[in-house]
């Protein structure tokens, strides 16, 4: 059986204030929000009565349990019933967990030990083009005991609503743009070929590519400030592949990023792209007439390609975005593969899942040490 949904409701606005107006947020509310996004957008439409917190005051890179747990210490005297959370994708991912009704021990929580049960209302405003995490059930977090980033992926997770407003891309800096741009491409590709894909899912992940695909064709021929007219287009194109990747999944890309970014602290984006086209030419060579023949010939006729040479030309369109780095040039280290695989292999079980074609521990090991 294959299953395809979209569950938050999707509101799209032009401008911040407008939210402020239909939501009314005040008394009761938890608001997820960075101070220069409230300065900037939001300062006359939240209002004091509401418990704002700034997420950048408890974590310095990506999300981890420990933060999660000071976040939960911080709050609990606080009543509320609904959380709000206006930021990039592990503000949203956060704060999906404090619409539950326990969130810590937060590790409890992941492994499932906890009843779970969602209690607020969850309003999710991405200010990224990236995670789509607005329109999934997916929480990540890095987990410092396993060194490793892990998704909680339950239903409960769910927003009531995903909020677009394309203003609050304006300021987004191109190294920013770049990194949330092709995660939301590798959420589109990953999805397509996954075995849960259904004509639906790839219907989402087919725009979502087309549209990133050739707003970078754009920025390509124009120059970085292209990008700007593209905004709107861009979060929409990362809230498809949302849609698209939430019903079918991520895989390996996902999974074997994961310990790159946790250990060496690459932003998630750039991470995924490291080890993208490693993953597909593995995927390629493994089953080549499998349903990547047309995502192949999908993708040469974008990019204006031969569709033997698609994952070339994506890194030579690519290379006008964001430059692709070798592992080694991160700081990994030939035993960190070993590592890395390890990791992969026990720990991501729910992402390599979805993979194109099952990936066991010596195809993982290659494809990390064609990379390194
Ligand atoms: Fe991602």
């Amino acid at each position: 059986m294959k299953q395809f949904g979209i569950t938050p409701k999707i509101l799209e606005f032009d401008h911040c204030h407008e939210v402020g107006e239909h939501f009314q947020i005040g008394k009761g509310d938890l608001v997820f929000i960075s101070d220069r996004t409230y300065l900037q957008y939001f300062k006359d439409s939240i209002s004091d009565q509401a418990l704002r917190l700034n997420y950048r005051s408890y974590v310095s890179g990506e999300p981890t349990d420990v933060m999660v747990e000071a976040i939960a210490a911080d709050i609990k005297d606080y009543q509320y019933s609904r959380v709000f959370a206006i930021g990039g994708g592990t503000i949203l991912d956060v704060a999906k967990l404090f619409a539950l009704k326990q969130t810590v021990p937060v590790v409890a929580l992941f492994n499932k030990e906890l009843d779970i049960i969602k209690d607020k209302q969850l309003i999710l405003i991405p200010t990224t083009c990236g995670t789509g995490s607005e329109v999934t059930n997916i929480s990540i977090l890095e987990l410092t005991a396993i060194q490793s980033k892990f998704g909680l992926a339950v239903d409960q997770l769910y927003a009531d609503y995903a909020v677009l407003i394309p203003e609050l891309l304006n300021e987004l800096p191109m190294s920013v743009f770049a990194s949330s741009s092709i995660d939301a491409f590798i959420h589109a590709i990953e999805s397509y070929t996954s075995p849960k894909a259904s004509a639906f899912s790839q219907l989402y992940s087919k725009k979502a590519m087309e549209m990133i695909l050739s707003g970078y064709q754009t920025i390509a021929t124009a120059g970085a400030d292209a990008r700007k007219p593209l905004l709107a287009d861009f979060m929409i194109a990362a809230t498809f592949a949302g849609i698209a990747f939430g019903n079918a999944g991520c895989a390996a890309v996902h999974a074997m990023s994961y310990p790159l970014g946790a250990v060496y602290h690459v932003p998630h984006g750039e991470a995924n792209y490291a080890l993208l086209t490693g993953v597909y030419k593995s995927y390629q060579a493994l089953d080549p007439d499998g349903p990547i023949k047309e995502l192949n010939r999908f993708l040469a006729k974008i990019l204006g390609c031969q569709t033997d040479a698609v994952y070339q030309a994506i890194e030579q369109l690519f290379s006008h975005i964001l430059a692709k780095q070798a592992l080694r040039d991160y700081g990994v280290s030939k035993a960190d593969l070993e590592t890395f695989t390890e990791a992969v292999m026990t720990k991501q079980s729910r992402l390599m899942a979805n993979n194109y074609v099952p990936l066991n521990r010596q195809q993982v090991l290659e494809i990390y040490t064609k990379l390194y």
